[in-house]
């Protein structure tokens, strides 16, 4: 597996900004991070490549231009005040899957509110064993360690608790209109623009952890042809840019918001607000696929766990805990 990124690049980057427009001689650079020259002439050109505007002045030094839109913890610590989520930030610039960084880190004790955060993932993982397309610096890919106190079977909720986190930072951030399609899928425009991954490590009556996995396409200028009738990115639907680092900052204040609600008001508290923004919860009629086959169905509400109850168009009434659902048309 790839190496999350050195903590001496991340200062580099910080000492960049905080000398942000002014040429820092590189001797400097390498002086206070400790490392050779060459080490800063090559970490430079690693973050050239992610984006960030430096320009190097021949026998002078290094100035940054504007403000770089990466992940690096150094750029978002100081502005997550007392979050729980995201005290401790390990960032790559690529690794496969920040889920499995995030499972094999439950195994080896991570604290509650640890999250992992890569700039591109070679082998991003959806539900359903789909892939999730992860271009490189365009989007966000994280995955967040829960530690809760609670049985196996609260999972659900945290799928739906992760979903209201995301659509308030999205909205919050885009001031555009999302919608959450069950369980946690964000849509916009009838498209979906991120997606999350709620996977667990259990013992028979405790979760021992969860990884909150989020993929959000943030800058991805178009979608790859095989995802463009289904997927979409906030930039293709807002017209413009949006700051990667501000929306990532947001959404972990937003987990830590509705985490705290979940332990403090119990599922109710979620599901009340699930309901208010969702357009699915309520009177949606909805397309389902399972191992049985695919049918049609209306959705009647959210039951206290979180399951989504439908009314098959047999009459049936059923409690959906997991399955894969579109808008029938
Ligand atoms: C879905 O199928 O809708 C869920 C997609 C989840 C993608 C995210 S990206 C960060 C994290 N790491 C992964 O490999 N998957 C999740």
């Amino acid at each position: 597996m790839t190496q999350p990124t050195d903590r001496r690049i991340d200062k580099l980057v910080q000492l960049l900004v905080k000398n942000a427009t002014v040429v820092v001689p590189g001797s400097k650079l390498a002086d206070e991070i400790k490392v050779p020259l060459h080490t800063v002439y090559y970490w430079v050109h690693k973050l050239r490549e992610l984006g960030v505007d430096v320009r190097g002045i021949r026998g002078n030094g290094y100035q940054l231009r504007k403000l770089p839109d990466i992940l690096v913890p150094s750029l978002i610590y100081p502005q997550l005040g007392a979050n729980q989520i995201g005290n401790k930030i390990i960032h790559y610039f690529r690794t496969d899957s920040t889920n499995n960084v995030a499972l094999s880190l439950i195994l080896e004790g991570a604290s509650h509110g640890t999250v992992i955060v890569a700039e591109e993932q070679m082998a991003g993982r959806g539900r359903f064993d789909r892939t999730w397309y992860s271009e490189q610096t365009s989007g966000i890919y994280t995955s967040v360690i829960l530690r809760p106190s609670l049985a196996p079977a609260s999972a659900p909720i945290l799928t739906l608790m992760a979903g209201l986190a995301v659509h308030h930072a999205v909205t919050e951030v885009t001031g555009l209109v999302a919608d959450i399609r069950w369980p946690n899928d964000l849509m916009i425009n009838g498209k979906k623009v991120c997606g999350i991954l709620t996977e667990m490590s259990a013992e028979a009556d405790r979760i021992r952890g969860v990884v909150l996995g989020i993929g959000i396409n943030v800058n991805h200028r178009q979608m790859p042809s095989e995802l463009a009738a289904i997927g979409t990115s906030l930039r293709m639907e807002g017209g413009r840019d949006y700051s990667r680092a501000q929306l990532f900052l947001t959404l972990l204040k937003k987990l830590e918001h509705y985490y705290r609600m979940l332990m403090d008001g119990g599922n109710a508290a979620i599901t009340e607000r699930w309901a208010m923004a969702s357009s699915y919860a309520q009177a949606k009629r909805i397309c389902i696929t399972t191992r049985s086959g695919v049918f049609l169905a209306t959705t009647v509400g959210l039951d206290p766990s979180g399951a989504l109850c439908i009314r098959r168009d047999d009459g049936q009434e059923e409690k959906l805990l997991a399955g894969d659902i579109v808008e029938a048309k």
